[in-house]
C-alpha cells in the first residue's frame, strides 16, 4: 500500500479538526498543529497525537500537504506569514478550505514553488461530530495548480468524498449557490417556525410540527429533482390563496413578509419551468406578490430607519418590466454612487 503523505493544520477550528481528524483515521501522517490560541492548538494536537507549533510556517515546513483551515480572511496574510518565513517548498502542497476564495489567495506559496490549490467540502461543519457524520459522500470543490489535482483528488477519494475541478472565477457563484442550499435552508426553517410560533405554538411544538413536511419535501426533491417536486398554491395557480397569505402577513415583521414575497416570485419561476403555470398564468400571481398597497408601505417601510430598508427618501412607485412582457409595481431604488446602501 502507498504511504499516506503527512499533514499540518493550521487553524484548529471546526473544518480544520473534523480534516485532521478523518485523515489521521484514513492513514495519512499528522505532523504539526498551529492555531491562533494555543488551547485551540493543545486540543487537536492532542486528539491527533501530535505536536503544537508557534508560527505557521514552522506547521508547513513539516509536512507534504498543508492544510490552511483559518477563517477566509486569514488565510491569504497566513500564506504570506509561510512563505517570508521559508515554510513553504517546490513539491509541496498547500490548500485553503474556503468555498469563496480561489487559490490565488494562496499567491505567496506560489511564488515560492508550492502548489496551491483550494478543496471546498460542501458541507455543513457545525461541531467535529457532525462533520465527521456528514463529510463522507460529501461533495468537494477543486480548484488550483492541475499538477496538484491528482494528489488532491486521492484525498478527497479517502475522505469519502466526490469531487468536480471549478474554474477560479466562478467560486463566488458556485459559493453563493451554496449560501442559499445550506444557510438560507436553516433561515427558511426558521422563518417558517416563527410565524407557527406567533399562532402560539412553542419552537418545539412548530418544529415538530413541521418537520415530517420538511423531511416529505427533502425525499420528493430527492426523488424528483426541485422543479419536480413543486406542490402547493403557486404550482396550482390558486391566486386567491396567495392574496389570502399576502394578507395574512400583514402582521408580521417586514423582513418576514419579503422573503414569502421573493420567494414566492422565484417559486412562480419555478412552476412555469416544470409546466404548471403558463406564462401568462405565472405573470397573473407574479402580480399578486409585486402588489404593494398603501397599506403595505405604511406597515412595512414607513416605520423603518432609511438605513434598513435601503430605500431613497425620493424613491417612489415605479413599473416594472419582466422579460415574459409582464408590466407590474414596484419601488426603484436609486444607487448609492459611492455604492453600498443610500443612508
Ligand atoms: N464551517 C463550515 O461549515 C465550512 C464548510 C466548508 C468550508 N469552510 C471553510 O473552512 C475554513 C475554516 O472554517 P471553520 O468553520 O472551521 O472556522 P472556525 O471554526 O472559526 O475555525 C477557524 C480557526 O482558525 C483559527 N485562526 C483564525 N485566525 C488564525 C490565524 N491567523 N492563524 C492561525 N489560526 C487562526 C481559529 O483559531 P483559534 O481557535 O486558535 O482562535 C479558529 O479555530 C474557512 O475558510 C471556511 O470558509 C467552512
Amino acid at each position: 500500500m502507498n504511504r499516506k503523505p503527512s499533514f499540518a493544520i493550521i487553524g484548529a477550528g471546526k473544518v480544520g479538526s473534523a480534516l485532521g481528524v478523518l485523515l489521521k483515521e484514513r492513514g495519512y501522517l499528522p505532523v504539526a498543529v498551529y492555531s491562533r490560541t494555543l488551547s485551540s492548538a493543545r486540543r487537536l494536537a492532542d486528539q491527533l497525537q501530535t505536536r503544537v507549533v508557534h508560527h505557521p510556517a514552522e506547521a508547513a515546513g513539516a509536512a507534504e500537504l498543508v492544510f490552511i483551515t483559518t477563517t477566509d480572511r486569514e488565510i491569504g496574510s497566513t500564506a504570506a506569514l509561510i512563505a517570508r518565513k521559508g515554510g513553504c517548498r517546490p513539491g509541496q502542497i498547500i490548500i485553503h478550505t474556503s468555498g469563496a476564495l480561489a487559490s490565488d489567495i494562496l499567491a505567496p506559496v506560489r511564488q515560492q514553488g508550492a502548489w496551491a490549490v483550494s478543496v471546498h467540502p460542501l458541507q455543513a461543519f457545525a461541531s467535529l461530530e457532525s462533520a465527521k457524520e456528514n463529510l463522507p459522500g460529501s461533495c468537494f470543490a477543486l480548484e488550483g495548480d492541475e499538477q496538484a489535482l491528482d494528489r488532491v483528488i486521492e484525498l478527497v477519494n479517502d475522505l469519502r468524498g466526490r469531487y468536480f475541478v471549478i474554474k477560479p472565477e466562478d467560486k463566488p457563484l458556485y459559493h453563493a449557490a451554496a449560501v442559499v442550499a445550506s444557510n438560507y435552508l436553516v433561515s427558511l426553517i426558521h422563518l417558517s417556525a416563527s410565524i407557527y410560533q406567533e399562532l402560539g405554538l412553542d419552537e418545539e411544538q412548530a418544529m415538530d410540527a413541521l418537520f415530517p413536511l420538511i423531511q416529505g419535501t427533502i425525499n420528493n426533491i430527492a426523488r424528483s429533482g426541485p422543479a419536480g417536486a413543486l406542490t402547493g398554491p403557486v404550482a396550482r395557480g390558486d391566486g386567491a390563496t396567495l392574496r389570502g397569505h399576502m394578507k395574512a402577513l400583514r402582521k408580521m415583521d417586514w423582513r418576514t413578509r419579503e422573503a414569502y414575497r421573493s420567494l414566492g416570485l422565484y417559486t412562480v419561476g419555478v412552476a412555469m419551468e416544470n409546466g404548471s403555470l403558463t406564462p401568462n398564468e405565472g405573470a397573473a400571481l407574479s402580480n399578486i406578490f409585486l402588489e404593494v398597497d398603501n397599506r403595505d408601505q405604511k406597515s412595512n417601510y414607513s416605520r423603518l430607519p432609511a438605513h434598513e430598508t435601503g430605500r431613497h427618501p425620493h424613491s417612489h412607485v415605479n413599473r416594472l418590466r419582466l422579460s415574459d412582457g409582464y408590466v407590474g409595481r414596484c419601488f426603484r431604488y436609486r444607487r448609492n454612487p459611492g455604492g453600498g446602501l443610500p443612508r
